[in-house]
């Protein structure tokens, strides 16, 4: 408890925290996958900068604790995360394009450091994040993660009341296809609603004839949009240039127009278009601590959300 001008402030509990920011963001947006390696920073990253472009204010966490490419691929290995010695706030890493960036890769003075975190403090890292990073008002945040649906995926979908959705990323061929149909399965189980499919490195476009090749096979994506009933939001191609534009940390939408470019910014205005902004006032949810606090307030009853919550 703080005093403020003789009255007693509550200080808010984790989960208030965490209700009050997320709701300061109109879409959260989880980024998942069954398998690494397909694509999911890629489409965070490159989403980002789309809607960024479009005007939107945007933020990203990056859930991978023991894989952060955020830095890397935004370019801004080396920076910190800072705090507000006053609110002790943690401030977010901002791109040249206004994105806020959270990144347990901020926090090592070593990027080949390996982080050695079992799941609990995943949990705590993660809840922190939320919590305690000074968000701000944002149109979007953008959530990257690991492969698969562990602590990581658990910890954004049970903690982000009224998280607005998850996008599955997968290549085509049948190993990525039958692990992205374990996301599917898991958003849904945990009531997350799944915005749609993402199939990464559909094609090559053959750099002498200019044919297409698929080299991973063809559609496995667009079959299993049917087989689970979800949209396919875009078929990206494996482009020239864009895993070294990555490396380098270049916004490889503003490195002139490609085919992949454009299926990145279609992507990011049917998601604006299509997919509304979600509040915890939607779902009536109610955050542990919340209302007053029983030992200060005389008036409380059995009502009371904070007695409810414990
Ligand atoms: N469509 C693409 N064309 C060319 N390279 C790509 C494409 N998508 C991803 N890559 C590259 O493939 C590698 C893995 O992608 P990444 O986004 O890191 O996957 P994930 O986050 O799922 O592990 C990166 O080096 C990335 O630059
Ligand atoms: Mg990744």
């Amino acid at each position: 408890m703080e005093k403020n001008n003789g009255e007693q402030k509550k200080e808010l509990s984790q989960e208030e925290k965490i209700c009050m920011k997320m709701d300061a963001i109109g879409r959260k947006i989880l980024i998942m996958s069954g398998k690494g390696g397909v694509g999911k920073t890629t489409v965070t990253v490159n989403l980002a900068n789309a809607l960024a472009a479009l005007g939107h204010t945007v933020g990203v966490l990056d859930t991978d604790i023991h894989g952060p490419n955020i830095a890397k691929m935004f370019g801004l290995e080396g920076r910190f995360l800072e705090e507000d010695p006053e609110t002790c706030e943690i401030i977010p890493v901002t791109t040249d394009n206004g994105i806020r960036l959270v990144s347990l890769s901020f926090a090592l003075p070593d990027p080949s450091q390996a982080v050695v975190f079992r799941g609990p403090m995943k949990l705590s890292a993660i809840k922190q994040f939320l919590a305690d990073v000074r968000w701000g008002s944002l149109d979007y945040l953008l959530i990257d993660s690991p492969p698969g649906t562990g602590d990581e995926q658990l910890a954004v979908c049970q903690n982000i009341p009224a998280l607005t959705g998850a996008i599955v990323v997968t290549t085509p061929q049948k190993v990525a296809i039958l692990d992205s149909a374990k996301s599917i399965s898991f958003a849904r189980d945990v009531s997350v609603p799944v915005i749609g499919l993402v199939e990464n490195m559909s094609y090559l476009i053959c750099p002498h004839c200019g044919e297409k090749q698929y080299i991973f096979g063809r559609d496995g994506g667009k079959k299993l949009c049917i087989e689970t009933g979800i949209p396919l939001l875009g078929s990206i191609p494996m482009e020239t240039g864009l895993e070294e534009a990555e490396d380098n940390g270049e916004n490889w939408l503003s490195k002139g127009d490609s085919e992949s470019s454009a299926v990145f910014r279609e992507i990011a205005a049917y998601i604006h278009s299509a997919i509304k902004p979600t509040s915890s006032k939607d779902i009536g949810y109610v955050p542990k601590g919340a209302g007053c606090s029983p030992s200060a307030c005389s008036s409380c009853t059995s009502d009371c959300p904070s007695r409810k919550n414990g």
